[in-house]
Formats: structure tokens, C-alpha cells, sequence
């Protein structure tokens, strides 16, 4: 029986996971945790208030609910790291370390772990990033990124840890805000649309950066934990991939739903940091080793964002 703890269930991607892995489960076998509660994700269930660097209470959580599953999402991102490294380095790295030496105290739980195209750098190949290339992340999360990747598989290879990750390229949903990340304006490109606001981007109109609608972030990192773990061939992290566009083509397919949208080029710090950037990523060890494929396209993606704003947007 699956019994699964989500620590960062108050962010992005966690809100929408906890959603999906309750419906998946059954909303009892689901335990919600983040620093902080929310009004959104952690409602519909049970939720622990939980600092994902303290090792004995992630321990306690796990002992309380028996947890055999442990989604491990609490990050700080990509722009808000390079505000203070240091914090961004303890964070990220206690916050996986503890988890990590959980599952290696108790090998019934298995992991996931999120990584990031945010592992590669300037002088990796721009376009189809292979899954093995050169990797130079100039960022204090990329850097992060790439040094928990290798814990993953050490802990997988000297202690038989049952981790498994992807590398998300930037995630686009419609529940809750992202922060501090560079992709986070192909997020805030819709608010302002809706509001009939000018928007002001934070990245060049030709910045191409990967991208996947949350449906799809959901559905791979579910389908990759439920796969026969003899399948899982990659134990550092799957490159993972959707769609690739730039700016300037996001605005002009929200153009065919909202004419009147408006948008100004500002790039910022944020602009550097994205052109370390793939541009698209290879994902065919993903889709040979546990059937990868997505299903949102930018089209779809548009859609679902409007739909599913409009009214959130009407009532603020
Ligand atoms: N979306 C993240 C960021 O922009 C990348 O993983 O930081």
C-alpha cells in the first residue's frame, strides 16, 4: 500500500502533485507538508507543518503516517538563489541529504527528487541537450542541482536507495504562483493578459527555454515512481522534455485568445542565467526506459491557462 509524504506541498509543482497523487491514492494516503500552510494543496487531507531540514521531524512525520513514498520538492530556485547562495546551498542540499539518509535507515521508502535543466551550462549543447553531455551550471541552484544528482545515484548505488528524478524543464500551471525561478514569466505573462496589462518580460523575446504544462510534470514524475524499478536505468536524473518556445511565441498564442495583450522586453539578471540555458532537451532515455510522452503543446497549453485563470483572475 502506497503511503506517500510530500514535503513542499505548498509550491508550484507540490500543490498540483498533492492533487494529483490524492486522486491517484486517495486523499488519506497523501500527507501535505511545507514550512508554512497554505489555502491551497494542503486542504483537502491531512498536512503536517514541516522544516525539510530538520532530519528527526521529517523522521517523525514518516514514523506518525508510515510513509513508504517521500516526494522531496522543497527547493529555492534559480533567481532567487543567486540572492543569497549560501541559503540556497544548505537548503537545497541538507534538505535532500536528510532525506536521502532516511531512505538508507529504511530502505521500504522510495524516493523522488526533482533536478532541473538548471544542471546544464554555457558550454553544454544548446539544442536536444543530450542525456550525458558536458554540465557547467553557473547557478548556485544548477549547481545544486547536479552535485544532489550524483548523491542520487551514490546513495542508489552504495545503499540500494530506490530514488528516482527527472529534470523538469521550466513548469507552467495554473494553481498556484512559482518563485523565484527564470522560467516563472511564461506564469506572469498570463496574469497580466487577463488583467489587460502591458507585460513587462523579464527575458528577451527570442529566448527559447523548454517548457511543460503542470498536467505533464504531474503525469511524469507518477508515471516514473510507478515504473518497475528495473526499468529506471538513470539514477542521477532523466532529461525530461514538452515543448520549447520563446517569448515572443507565447505572446502571440495568447494574442489569438486575448488581441488586446500587451507585452515590453526588460531583460534582467534573469536573462543571463537563461541563456545558460538548453534551448530543447533530448528525452529518449525517458521515453525508451518508462514510456515518457507528453501531451500538452503550446496550443493546448494557452487553452487550459485561460480557462483555468479567467476566473481566479475575475475574483482578485
Ligand atoms: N523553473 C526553474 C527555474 O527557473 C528551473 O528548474 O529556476
Amino acid at each position: 500500500m502506497t503511503k506517500c509524504l510530500v514535503i513542499g506541498a505548498c509550491g508550484q509543482l507540490g500543490t498540483e502533485l498533492t492533487e494529483g497523487l490524492r486522486k491517484k491514492y486517495g486523499a488519506d494516503k497523501v500527507v501535505a507538508s511545507d514550512i508554512h500552510s497554505s489555502s491551497e494543496g494542503s486542504q483537502d487531507g491531512p498536512f503536517e507543518m514541516l522544516d525539510a531540514m530538520d532530519f528527526e521531524a521529517i523522521k517523525r512525520v514518516v514514523e506518525k503516517h508510515e510513509i513508504n513514498v517521500i516526494y522531496h520538492l522543497a527547493a529555492i530556485l534559480s533567481a532567487k538563489g543567486e540572492q543569497n547562495p549560501p541559503m540556497a546551498w544548505s537548503l537545497n542540499m541538507t534538505s535532500l541529504l536528510n532525506v536521502l539518509n532516511l531512505a538508507k535507515e529504511n530502505n521500504s521508502i522510495k524516493v523522488f527528487w526533482p533536478s532541473s535543466i538548471a544542471v546544464f551550462g554555457p558550454t553544454t549543447p544548446k539544442d536536444q541537450t543530450p542525456q550525458e553531455c558536458i554540465m557547467d551550471p553557473n547557478t548556485v541552484y544548477g549547481i545544486s542541482k547536479l552535485a544532489g544528482e550524483r548523491w542520487c545515484q551514490y546513495y542508489h548505488e552504495k545503499y540500494g536507495v530506490d530514488v528516482r528524478s527527472v529534470r523538469y524543464p521550466g513548469l507552467i500551471g495554473s494553481k498556484t504562483l512559482p518563485g523565484g525561478g527564470t522560467t516563472d514569466y511564461a506564469v506572469d505573462i498570463f496574469y497580466k493578459a487577463l488583467q489587460g496589462e502591458t507585460y513587462e518580460c523579464f527575458l528577451a523575446e527570442d529566448c527559447y527555454l523548454p517548457m511543460m504544462y503542470m498536467d505533464d510534470a504531474v503525469k511524469a514524475t507518477i508515471d516514473i515512481m510507478e515504473a518497475d524499478p528495473e526499468t529506471i536505468r538513470v539514477r542521477s536524473s532523466y532529461n525530461l522534455s514538452a515543448i520549447t518556445f520563446s517569448p515572443e511565441e507565447l505572446y502571440e498564442e495568447i494574442k489569438k485568445q486575448i488581441p488586446e495583450a500587451e507585452i515590453i522586453y526588460k531583460p534582467d539578471f534573469r536573462q543571463k542565467i537563461a541563456d545558460s540555458w538548453p534551448n530543447s532537451i533530448d528525452d529518449s532515455n525517458a521515453r525508451n526506459d518508462w514510456g515518457w510522452q507528453y501531451k500538452f503543446d503550446i496550443k493546448k497549453l494557452v487553452q487550459e491557462m485561460l480557462t483555468e485563470l479567467e476566473p481566479k483572475v475575475a475574483s482578485i
